[in-house]
């Protein structure tokens, strides 16, 4: 009678051997419901216990229950090895490192022009926004600037059907802020700007600026100097120097153009600053009375003045970038140096 213990081994065997083959969730099933299922070999087996003698039921009952525990034990290792990825197709594997999603970053344009608004707003300045498509009353006329002015060739821009404009500087903003508020008035407008001009490496037909305006009662020169001397601090370090040299634009008097010791050379002369030792920055003035008067304010009592940066000239500065047009081009592997 001992051959149900030779039946019982080889039936352990055999099941092993499918459980370490099965290649599916199903084979496993198969040997599962084969060996211990409701009428598989082990219940079987189980009813035929009653024939054996007593002296031998012992063994057969070790042998017996070990078996189904090996069994048991070979489904579940199979079930593991699919799970983590064996041989079934879809099989997920939870320990692979996840994939990165690309991320997107902020365009060199848009961090300079962020970077400018907070410093100026660090010294009280609150940025506001303006209509890229605007009129030519708020582009030119209200800033000073007539009909038959010569500074409005330079600034020739894009005309939409119904007279229309694309503002040509940001210049409008300030007009656009004075007509609903009453002074003080501090704030800078960072946007898009567009003109008529031949793409090369330091021109495009649009670009972006930041546009100052301070106005109150008693407002001098040296407020302009200072506000410029700080902001050339903090985004170029402690050794910046700036210089004011005359210049003329319709819409302040006095005007000015600005410039920044090199940041390159330290102003010892280079090929950035064309050895001069100085950059051209923007344009800046004291607020012209005419301006004042046609947005209501008495030019008797409120003084101000204004002030533009370019924005792609800041940041080719502060990243060494030798040509304005990689700015434009959406090369990510230009874009993902920042
Ligand atoms: N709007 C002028 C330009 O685009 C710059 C400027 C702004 C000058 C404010 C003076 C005051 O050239």
């Amino acid at each position: 009678m001992s051959d149900i213990i030779a039946e019982i081994n080889r039936a352990v065997s055999e099941a092993e051997g499918r459980a370490a083959a099965a290649a599916a969730a199903a084979e496993i099933e198969a040997v599962r419901i084969d060996y211990l299922g409701r009428n598989g070999l082990f219940p079987a087996l189980s009813r035929r216990m009653g024939e054996i003698p007593p002296e031998l039921r012992r063994a057969a009952g070790g042998a017996f229950n070990a078996g189904r525990t090996r069994i048991q034990a070979a489904i579940e290792a199979a079930q593991q090895r699919l799970a983590s990825g064996g041989e079934e197709k879809d099989a997920i594997d939870l320990t692979l490192p996840g994939r990165r999603g690309a991320a997107g970053r902020i365009h060199p344009i848009s961090r300079t022009a962020e970077e400018c608004a907070e410093i100026f707003r660090r010294m009280g300045f609150i940025a506001v926004d303006g209509p890229e498509i605007e009129d030519i009353y708020h582009n030119f006329d209200a800033l000073n600037t007539p009909m038959d002015h010569p500074s409005r060739d330079p600034q020739d821009t894009f005309y939409f059907p119904d007279g229309r404009i694309l503002r040509s500087q940001t210049s409008p903003v300030q007009i656009r802020v004075m007509e609903t508020h009453t002074p003080p008035v501090r704030i800078v407008a960072p946007g898009r700007v567009f003109r008529r001009d031949t793409p090369d490496a330091t021109h495009g037909m649009n670009f972006h600026q930041i546009e100052g305006l301070y106005v109150d009662k008693n407002v001098s020169m040296a407020d302009l100097k200072s506000v410029l001397q700080r902001f050339a601090h903090e985004m170029f370090g402690p050794d910046v120097r700036i210089r004011l040299r005359p210049h003329f634009f319709p819409f302040t008097e006095p005007s000015v153009e600005y410039d920044f010791s090199c940041v390159v050379c330290g102003g010892k002369g280079c090929n950035v600053c064309k050895n001069s030792g100085w950059i051209e920055i923007a344009g800046a003035g004291m607020v012209d009375p005419a301006v004042f008067k046609a947005v209501g304010y008495d030019p008797a009592v409120w003084s101000g003045f204004a002030f533009g940066l370019g924005i792609e000239r800041l940041a080719m500065l502060r990243h060494r970038i030798p040509d304005l047009r990689l700015l434009y081009e959406n090369d990510v592997r230009f874009l993902r140096q920042f």
